[in-house]
């Protein structure tokens, strides 16, 4: 994420998500599952799931890793005490990626869905990660690029100038963090994901269910008013496809190793 968000807002508006998020998180599943794929078939005794949410993908990792010690960790800990809530078997430590709480050369393996967009620096997360796993260790990531809800913020530039979407670092950014990293690329790749929706607001639905509504500094303040939604959705429609009002994802998946 390029533009600074204060990791407490951050933490606030996921923790108050925790228990509608599975519900309205599709796109973020079919994501979680294809990096679920990327993971390394070898074994692996001590795994992280780095901002694991609602616990979602830490049964997923257990059926891979079966004989593997499994902790969750999230900045949020309203997500913490849900994911404990539906999976009492795995471990649970609040966790900020750019800082992780861990010792170094804990995990043989980290995997991480869709958080880290919320850092404001992916090279502190990328280091925070080497130095908790083991020489050997892999790292399985997915982040977001600038490009995401693209559609949305074309749609509010015909409103006004406030910042309605969450900012996202530009691609090859994270690629340059990457090769400016201790880690050896095993696959880098930035693709696009389309999900489409009936309507605008089951579009925006998704994203404020889930909490990752805009939480950037620039936001509009105070009450978007109802003509100004109006010409919001008129600007949407006019990006309409077949399928539905589209929202693009570009997203980074890495398999790194230490
Ligand atoms: C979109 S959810 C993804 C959850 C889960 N990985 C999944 O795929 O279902 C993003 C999660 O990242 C967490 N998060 C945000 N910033 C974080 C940070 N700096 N460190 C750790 N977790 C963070 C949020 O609290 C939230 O639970």
């Amino acid at each position: 994420m390029s533009a600074h968000i204060a990791k407490d807002a951050i933490a606030k508006s996921f923790s108050k998500a925790a228990s509608e998020y599975d519900e309205y998180a599709r796109i973020q599943h079919v994501l979680a599952h294809e990096l679920l794929t990327l993971c390394p078939r070898q074994d692996k005794k001590n795994v992280l799931d780095l901002g694991c949410g609602t616990g979602y993908c830490l049964p997923a990792l257990q059926e891979i890793y079966p004989q593997a010690h499994i902790t969750g960790g999230d900045l949020a800990l309203g997500m913490l005490q849900h994911a404990q809530s539906q999976h009492p078997q795995f471990a649970y430590e609040i966790s900020d990626a750019e800082n992780l709480p861990f010792a170094d050369e804990q995990f043989d393996l980290i995997f991480s869905s869709l958080a880290v967009q919320w850092c404001d620096d992916f090279s502190r997360v990328l280091s925070s990660a080497y130095r908790c796993l083991k020489p050997g260790g892999h790292l399985v990531l997915s982040n977001l690029a600038a490009g995401t809800l693209l559609e949305l913020k074309q749609a509010w530039l015909e409103v006004d100038q406030h910042q309605h979407v969450n900012e996202f670092t530009v691609g090859t950014e994270l690629l340059n963090n990457i090769d400016e990293s201790a880690f050896t690329a095993v696959a880098v790749n930035i693709n696009k994901h389309v999900d489409y929706h009936p309507n605008v607001r089951s579009l925006t639905d998704s994203l404020k269910r889930i909490g990752a509504h805009n939480l950037t500094a620039g936001r509009a303040k105070g009450l978007t008013s109802p003509s100004m939604i109006k010409q919001f959705k008129l600007a949407m429609e006019q990006q309409r496809h077949p399928q539905g009002l589209p929202a693009s994802y570009a997203v980074l998946t890495c398999v790194l190793k230490k």
